[in-house]
């Protein structure tokens, strides 16, 4: 295992050593995508120029080849979650596709009128519109636990609503606005004390914070490659076996099939039964590949230096007069989400950018969360792994000149 220094990793981003609008790049919009690796971007090329084969079915060795990567890569992320077996990793498209897949496939089929869905009030829309689309077909019922003051999921609200016995309790386990950790253990842990299902929204957390799905003992946990380093395209739905098994086919095609007849068809075991069509081999070769890059590091030597870009944004953004922080800045992955007095976020977003500082602006796929904190957007500047003092810098000082610009 290596020492993490950003020293480390200086030379592996080289799209970062750019200038836009002629200033130095500045990239802090890490929460809507991160960067990939030289090693990531060189595995895909590597796939595409040597061995681009379809998986499971070929009887040639270039198949054989693309099989067998596409299946470690499978294992590599079973074991970067814990997970029980590699059948319990499941490729789809991203997060959003894997909710949506266990929406139409366990939530269809196990949901019915009158059953409770638990959701929180800081639910990005991908979580939060699939269950909707189920809630009216089955007359089941969304309830909502809201916040605390820091912005934390409230874990008394949530104490009195399961007394209404839940089927499913579908949280994030780090806002996408905010960055906030929530408290998912104890969440898992009262839902399955009245047996209900969870599922974890991991998008936001998977790159910053350790997760062992058997410790945390949820159904699901689902996350995407795209903000682990890795290319668009690319997620996975874990879920536990017995769940999974039990559950109906969400896309029919090839691969996941067993045998097909006019008659009947029975479907492959896990995780292929989930897998129709020809999947995104590259991308997954990728995503093993963002993975390796990630755990050669002590992850707590990562932790650290974003909690230090973190923390040390966060004091020079509170010295500045006019600036308003959303959220809980005790327990952060490294997202801070603010709003310049009197301006709109899209104006700071725009002249930010003309300084060569790439951030997010709008609703960020959250409006109840917005509608919650009585605004329409925020500003976001999130971090990641390769930022560093002087992009806080730039950063803080970019801030300073617009906000005099704009008086
Ligand atoms: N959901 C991603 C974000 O928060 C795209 O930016």
């Amino acid at each position: 295992m290596n020492t993490f220094t950003p020293e480390t990793i200086a030379n592996s981003f080289s799209i970062l050593d750019q200038r836009i609008n002629e200033q130095p790049l500045v990239y802090l919009d890490n929460a809507a995508t991160t960067q990939k690796p030289q090693c990531v971007v060189d595995a895909v090329k590597h796939y595409y120029e040597h061995n681009n084969a379809n998986v499971h079915r070929g009887a040639h060795h270039l198949s054989d080849l693309a099989t067998a990567q596409f299946e470690t890569a499978r294992e590599t992320v079973a074991h970067f979650i814990n997970a029980n077996s590699s059948k319990e990793i499941i490729w789809t498209k991203g997060t959003t596709e894997a909710i949506n897949l266990v929406a139409q496939s366990w939530g269809m089929t196990n949901l019915s009128e009158g059953d409770v869905i638990i959701l929180s009030q800081l639910e990005h829309h991908a979580n939060i519109v699939p269950w909707q689309l189920v809630a009216e077909k089955t007359g089941a019922i969304i309830k909502v636990v809201g916040l605390t003051q820091q912005q934390i999921f409230d874990l008394e609200e949530y104490k009195q609503l399961l007394a209404l016995k839940p089927k499913l309790v579908a949280v994030s386990h780090v806002s996408n606005v905010l960055g906030n950790i929530q408290p998912v253990k104890e969440i898992i842990e009262l839902a399955k004390s009245v047996n209900a299902t969870v599922l974890i929204d991991g998008a936001q957390a998977v790159a910053h914070v350790p997760v062992d799905v058997q410790a945390l003992d949820c159904d699901f946990y689902v996350f995407s490659g795209h903000k682990l380093y890795a290319p668009t395209g690319t997620g996975v739905l874990y879920g536990k076996a017995a769940l999974l098994s039990a559950m109906p086919p969400y896309q029919a095609g090839g691969e996941m099939i067993e045998h097909v007849s006019f008659s009947g068809t029975r479907f492959n075991e896990i995780p292929f039964k989930f897998e129709a069509g020809t999947p995104n081999i590259a991308g997954v070769i990728g995503l093993s590949q963002a993975l390796k890059f990630l755990t050669q590091f002590n992850r707590q030597d990562i932790i650290n230096h974003e909690d230090h870009i973190y923390r040390y944004a966060l004091a020079q953004l509170q010295q500045l007069a006019g600036i308003e922080i959303y959220g809980d800045t005790k327990h952060n992955v490294g997202v801070i989400s603010f709003n310049v007095t009197d301006e709109h976020h899209s104006d700071i977003g725009v002249l930010m950018d003309q300084k060569g500082i790439a951030l997010r602006t709008g609703h960020h796929c959250a409006m109840p969360l917005m509608a919650y904190m009585g605004v329409n957007g925020t500003v976001r500047a999130s971090f990641s792994l390769y930022n560093t003092i002087e992009d806080v810098d730039r950063f803080i000082q970019a801030l300073k000149e617009v906000k005099e610009f704009l008086g």
